[in-house]
């Protein structure tokens, strides 16, 4: 024997007694585990490269065949139930693990939920879609029309050249270029409308934003929406325009409501009116929403001047039209109550929350 002195050499049974004994450890630990990761450790330890398993097998090479093939198959086998008892062992874990999320995580679905705020459209958007419904019902397509305008457009083409008196009641923010501004009214859409389609008929109306520089109070903004109107085409009149704007505000205003028209200027018509309705606070008796008149002022209007017409493209000769410019701001401030046209651009929630 070449073995060293006072040294036993390795016996089969030696190896197998390890084997064994590695074996009911490892299967002891893989019941006693407590979480998947606990159980990852113990695998390492017992199937690593370093682990027990493969220290107990470190002498399997010293020992003779064919002893040294028994026990590598023993070996195998042992190695092959310990992977399925790990494999299992994880899987019972898991299982258990996801059950208990499930209790614990369960959606209470008899709770009431959360409901979502919900956006409202704005109070003067509220009107000028009510006004665009009625004008819509009676023939008018709406036309959308620049916000930013030249001088030209805004005033010139309109009958007030740059000497014009008018001007001063519309004075207005300049761009750089001082030909370039925000328009003060929507009425320079007129002009693009008709230079669109002339010479054909036109019955639309043009929304949007218009510009003023002015000191803000509780009566004037310095933005705030029009509503234009505009119908030309041959053999137009004015009771024309009468008819077709008091039916518009016994639409708007219901069918009882009575109007009144008073002469008025407007350097782009001619003859010029303003159309009242009865105050729907008092009924026509005055009250201080009508400023005791017993009447309130909804728009301007007037027979296109011959020469807007021109400008526009049409002779004047041979076609006429009305035109007319409201306020939606102001329309809902009558038919709120409100006293001052600065809540509608403040975003106040306090006030936009009430419509
Ligand atoms: N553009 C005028 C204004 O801003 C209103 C108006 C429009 C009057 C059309 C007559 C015709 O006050």
């Amino acid at each position: 024997m070449k073995s060293k002195a006072g040294k036993r050499p390795l016996m089969p049974a030696d190896l197998l007694a390890q084997l064994e004994e590695t074996a009911r450890g490892a299967l002891q630990d893989i019941e006693e585990s407590a979480d998947s990761e606990d159980l990852a450790t113990k695998r390492t330890e017992v199937l690593g490269r370093g682990g027990v398993l493969n220290q107990a097998l470190k002498h399997l090479a010293e020992l003779p065949q064919p002893e040294r093939g028994d026990v590598g198959r023993r070996a195998n086998e042992v190695k092959a139930t310990l992977e399925k008892a790990f494999a299992a062992r994880r899987e019972a874990l898991e299982t258990s693990l996801l059950e208990m999320q499930l209790r614990q995580e369960a959606l209470d679905v008899t709770l009431p939920g959360r409901p979502p705020v919900r956006g409202r459209i704005h109070p003067a958007n509220q009107t000028l879609r009510q006004i665009l419904r009625i004008w819509a019902e009676m023939g008018f397509q709406v036309y959308r029309s620049r916000e930013v305008e030249t001088d030209e457009l805004n005033f010139g083409l309109l009958n007030m050249p740059p000497y014009h008196p008018a001007r001063d009641q519309w004075d207005t923010f300049y761009t750089t270029n001082p030909q370039v501004l925000l328009r003060t009214h929507t009425s320079p859409g007129q002009i693009h409308v008709m230079r669109e389609r002339a010479p054909q008929p036109i019955r639309v109306v043009l929304p949007g934003m218009c510009y003023r520089y002015e000191q803000v109070t509780a009566r004037s903004e310095i933005q705030f929406n029009q509503v234009e109107g505009l119908a030309v085409g041959r053999r137009i009149t004015f009771a024309d325009l009468k008819g077709t704007l008091t039916a518009f505000a016994r639409r708007l205003f219901g069918a009882q409501v009575a109007t009144r028209f008073r002469a008025a200027h407007f350097p782009f018509t001619e003859p010029s009116a303003e159309m009242d309705v009865e105050c729907f606070v008092c009924g026509g008796v005055g009250c201080p929403v009508c400023k005791g008149t017993g009447w309130l002022e909804v728009l301007g209007s007037g027979m296109v001047h011959p020469t807007v017409l021109n400008n526009g493209g049409y002779d004047p000769a041979q076609f006429s039209g009305f035109a007319f410019g409201m306020g939606p701001e102001r329309l809902t401030m009558l038919k709120h109550r409100i006293e001052d046209i600065r809540y509608f651009w403040s975003n106040d929630l306090r006030f936009l929350e009430q419509f």
